[in-house]
């Protein structure tokens, strides 16, 4: 079957791995423990410059981040959406939806006022059609085999896939070289769309591994995830699968990576002078962990690549 489809049942389908699985018991996100407290602190910094009360989180796992949210700010409205029930560990007074999975979002996620909506590795788990360039330089579905993760080629890619590939994938026409292949981002475009839509007033952000134009991956990026592993992508329910989002063909208003957002948010802390240790052992332990989960979260190499794919205003 086409991946899109099995991807989807993969993941999301009755006994998909996100229904029965943590995504923090697999892979380890910036939302995790000691990093996820300095990213909530970024988060409300920005939600104060967007002038919004609350913030809502698409994809939120067993409620991660909205709980250091909740440390920071007990007092603000915070609501989180993800496939399964709300996480009984999480603190009294947030809200949440349930979504049935992938770009289907939660029937009663609806009318959000006031809010920072944030997706932190939501769309790279959407499930999206993967083409590959066959020998005739003709783009063709790639279907897989659910049990074995074994490929073939069907149809040439067609319709509005096409169209898209045309518009955002270079690689597709005079460069297409057989074999290289397309992660078509249609469906994401789509999903957030309709995220969007579901907001009466406040910002979006969408934070995720990204590429644009200029750099996409010729070989794709579908890869999966087991018990902190990676492993062969076998759509068989037994693993995450994740491909990088095209976050330039995304609605945005600006796309920063994770390292420019920080800067711009004033995210700064100079590793602590260890003579601090000897008066105030504490205090440095707490500046030289802020300052250590600062450059994680910065660097480069890793989160710091990240994309922060933002919209400002919706309304
Ligand atoms: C890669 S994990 C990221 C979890 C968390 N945001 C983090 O960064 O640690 C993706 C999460 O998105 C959730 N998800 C996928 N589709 C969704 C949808 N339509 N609505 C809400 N959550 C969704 C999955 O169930 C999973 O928990």
């Amino acid at each position: 079957m086409p991946w899109r489809l099995a991807w989807q049942s993969a993941l999301y389908g009755t006994t998909g791995f996100y229904r029965r699985q943590s995504p923090a018991s697999h892979f380890v996100t910036a939302t995790h423990p000691p990093l996820g407290r300095v990213l909530a602190e970024a988060l409300w910094r920005l939600a104060d410059l967007l002038e919004v009360s609350g913030i809502v989180d698409v994809g939120a796992g067993r409620g991660e981040l909205l709980t250091v949210l909740h440390e920071h700010r007990p007092d603000r409205p915070l609501l989180g959406c993800d496939v399964v029930e709300r996480p009984y560990e999480l603190p009294e007074g947030i809200s949440w939806r349930r979504s049935p999975g992938g770009a289907s979002l939660a029937p009663d996620l609806l009318d959000l006022d006031d809010v920072l909506v944030v997706a932190h590795e939501w769309l790279d788990v959407v499930p999206c059609p993967i083409a590959q360039v066959d020998d005739a330089g003709v783009p063709r579905l790639v279907l897989v085999d659910p049990a074995s993760g074994v490929e073939s080629l069907g149809e040439p890619l067609e319709g509005p896939d096409l169209d898209w590939c045309r518009t955002w994938w270079p690689t597709i026409g005079s460069a297409g070289e057989p074999g290289s292949r397309i992660e078509v981002g249609r469906d994401r475009d789509l999903a957030w769309e309709d995220l969007l839509r579901r907001i009466r007033r406040g910002g979006a952000l969408a934070i995720d591994y990204g590429h644009t134009a200029e750099q996409r991956p010729t070989n794709g990026s579908l890869t999966a995830y087991r018990a902190g592993r990676r492993v062969e992508p076998v759509p068989d329910g037994g693993c995450d699968l994740t491909a990088h989002v095209a976050v330039d063909s995304l609605r945005h208003d600006e796309i920063w990576t994770q390292a420019v957002a920080f800067d711009r948010l004033g995210m700064h802390e100079p590793t602590p002078d260890p003579a601090l240790a000897q008066c105030d052992r504490a205090g440095y332990l707490r500046r030289l962990e802020r300052s250590s989960a600062i450059a994680r979260l910065t660097d480069r190499e890793g989160f710091g690549a990240f994309r922060w794919v933002l919209v400002r205003q919706v309304d």
